[in-house]
């Protein structure tokens, strides 16, 4: 036992959205077909949240079910961060309404973080800070995103690659020499221009005309997004590595945000850790966001992928364009 303290996933859980919308749904819908959003993104179908359930109930299913994995109490919690972009409502905070639905205690801060899809990671790191600073023990990690809300069904550019759900972490404060190692995080704010959702803040205040235009919509330059997803992810997964002196064949798992198949088998290759290593569930889930590093970790664990001792590589790249890494001793 050292006097290092390290932050540690005590427990892992998900949100499923119940309903369905397969490529073969979407080709009734857009001009798209099923061929080309499998080869282009490796998407089949995508999980869409029903009506009555929002961000936050999402959020508080992952995140009790974490807790029951880690065999704590909500009261136990120190902190719970929601990365989300796409919130219940612009105030107050998607957080504060999962304080309410789990019966954390009300002297827990809760608070959200936009940083789109490594909502995830920020939120790691913000926690893993504040446990190894000795501010706090434990802390909620929570991803949700119910993107199909903020989708234009009209724009095939956008409407074939996002999916609702959360995933979920409770990580608290250990002394054995295991737990996060590092955590990097990165922003390019001269491309703030290529991934948004323009209508509805302050710049342009939802009126009819911004509702009308569907400016309340995510919207994307893919091509450019793509681009420097696959340099940016691998270059942050590089840092992780080189950090911590550590070599591509020492991780067992990485957990990345997955926007396309492509992009990942692009970084796959360029940083030397075979795509089989790679929790992956786009296939069936689609673009989750911040949620799809927690799901997919969940499904991992669940799975028994992941033992004591074992090396989690954890990379995620959104909307700034925000991105960043994490390396776990699990
Ligand atoms: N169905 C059929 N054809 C389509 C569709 C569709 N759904 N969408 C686009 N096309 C067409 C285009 O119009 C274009 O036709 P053209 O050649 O006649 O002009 C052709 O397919 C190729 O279009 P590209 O945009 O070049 O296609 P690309 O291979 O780049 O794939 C995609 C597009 C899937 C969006 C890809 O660029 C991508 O995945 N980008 C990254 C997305 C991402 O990483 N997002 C992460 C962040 S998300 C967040 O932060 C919330």
């Amino acid at each position: 036992m050292s006097s290092v303290i390290h932050t540690r996933i005590a427990g892992t859980g998900k949100y499923r959205a119940d309903g369905v919308l397969t490529n073969h749904d979407l080709e009734k819908m857009v001009d798209t077909n099923d061929t080309w959003i499998r080869e282009r993104t490796g998407i089949r179908e995508r999980r869409i949240a029903l009506p009555g359930v929002y961000t936050s109930t999402m959020a508080s299913a992952a995140l009790k079910e974490a807790l029951d994995a880690a065999g704590m109490q909500p009261g136990a919690l120190d902190m719970i961060i929601c990365g989300t972009v796409t919130p219940d409502m612009p105030l107050p905070a998607t957080a504060a309404f999962v304080q309410r639905q789990i019966g954390a205690s009300g002297n827990c801060p809760s608070f959200d973080i936009s940083a789109a899809c490594a909502g995830f990671i920020y939120g790691l790191s913000i926690a893993d800070a504040f446990i190894r600073t000795g501010k706090i023990r434990t802390a909620a990690v929570i991803g949700t995103e119910m993107l199909t809300r903020f989708m234009d069904f009209e724009d095939r550019n956008t409407c074939v690659l996002f999916g609702d759900g959360a995933g979920a972490v409770v990580v608290t404060a250990d002394h054995d020499g295991r737990g996060i190692l590092s955590t990097h995080l990165f922003t390019d704010g001269s491309l703030t221009d290529i991934l948004q959702i323009p209508g509805g803040g302050s710049k342009e205040p939802a009126s009819a005309e911004t509702v009308a235009q569907k400016r309340h919509c995510i919207q994307m330059e893919g091509r450019e997004v793509f681009k420097v997803a696959v340099r940016y992810l691998s270059e942050a997964a590089e840092t992780a590595l080189s950090t911590n002196g550590k070599k591509p064949e020492d991780v067992q798992l990485v957990a990345a945000h997955q926007a396309n198949m492509r992009i990942l088998s692009a970084v796959s290759k360029r940083v030397s850790i075979p795509i089989e290593r790679f929790a992956l569930n786009l296939e069936s889930y689609g673009n989750t966001s911040s949620a799809s590093i927690p799901i997919s970790l969940d499904e991992a664990v669940r799975a028994g992928r992941v033992n004591d001792n074992d090396l989690v590589l954890m990379i995620a790249l959104g909307g700034g364009i925000s991105w960043g890494s994490a390396l776990i001793r699990w």
